[in-house]
């Protein structure tokens, strides 16, 4: 998708990919800043030990509590930090790495593009996962303004310890650690339960059932349709993969290095086009 749209805005520009053990995340980032890299883009496991590694914090990384997303930046005549994009001729050689969180805000995006939810104080949500992308997908939801959020995990502590941080930071979230008695607006699926084709369902079926959601969203884009999304349409909810995921923070990312709005269909085509050979 990042070539698609590097071509798109004709820039002379390669976007690669690099193995990097744990170990040698340090070096790999001051590597990339001293041969002037534009930026970098950074997977488990290296988000969260990034978090140490940038030599400034965008306000979404700290919020968020993960790196994603790096620019370089490097000082003008004037002292002012710039991303490199924008020295055309001389780039300085004093050069700064700055984290970003691109996720958290693709996460919304996708639940409002590709399933039309809205969120208000009336919303309800269930989260089925509390590890990295459900911990961000449940704050991210309680920051929009969602009224009710139930959280279900395997380990119970880990959706009370997330609960136990939404209620310290939003006060008009009413969280649950537990299945919702009644209906939803929407149900996300945050698990990896999906990726195999001979998982079960991401829920206990005697405690929620799917034709009490409107909508469902599974952050899994391979398979496209997990037995949950299968499931979903079945009970006549709308249903989303996390293709939209991938795809948004890739475009936000691709903004903060290029100044300029992402050529979003182009990627979206590229990115289908690479994952699901169509
Ligand atoms: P990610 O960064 O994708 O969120 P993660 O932090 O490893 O990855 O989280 C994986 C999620 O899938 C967790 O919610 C995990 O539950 P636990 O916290 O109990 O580990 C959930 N998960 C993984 N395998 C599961 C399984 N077999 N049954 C139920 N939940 C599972």
């Amino acid at each position: 998708m990042h070539h698609a749209a590097i071509a798109a805005l004709g820039l002379n520009w390669r976007y690669l990919a690099f193995d990097v053990h744990p170990d040698h995340l340090r070096a790999a980032i001051n590597g990339a800043k001293a041969m002037k890299f534009i930026g970098l883009n950074l997977t488990v496991p290296h988000k969260l030990l990034a978090l140490e590694m940038v030599d400034v914090l965008d306000e979404s990384a700290r919020a968020w509590g993960a790196v994603n997303t790096i620019r370089f930046e490097g000082t003008d005549a004037r002292g002012h930090w710039r991303p490199l994009i924008e020295f055309t001729d001389d780039v300085p050689d004093k050069i700064r790495a700055r984290g970003f969180n691109t996720d958290a805000d693709a996460i919304v995006r996708a639940l409002r593009e590709d399933l039309g939810v809205q969120f208000g104080p009336a919303t309800r949500v269930l989260v089925l996962g509390a590890g990295g992308a459900g911990r961000v997908a449940a704050l991210k939801l309680a920051a929009e303004g969602v009224g009710a959020l139930f959280l279900v995990n395997r380990t119970a502590q880990k959706a009370e310890e997330v609960a136990a941080e939404i209620r310290r930071l939003y006060a008009g979230a009413t969280v649950t650690v537990n299945y919702p008695n009644d209906g939803v607006d929407l149900v996300v699926n945050a698990t990896s339960l999906g990726l195999r084709s001979d998982d079960p369902l991401p829920f206990e079926e005697g405690r929620f059932s799917l034709d009490r959601a409107h909508a469902a969203y599974d952050m899994i884009y391979r398979p496209a349709e997990t037995a949950f999304l299968k499931a979903a349409r079945s009970a006549g909810c709308r249903a989303a993969n996390g293709l939209g995921m991938l795809l948004y923070q890739g475009a936000a990312a691709f903004e903060l290095w290029t100044g300029r709005p992402a050529p979003i269909d182009v990627m979206r085509v590229a990115l289908e086009r690479n994952i699901y050979g169509h």
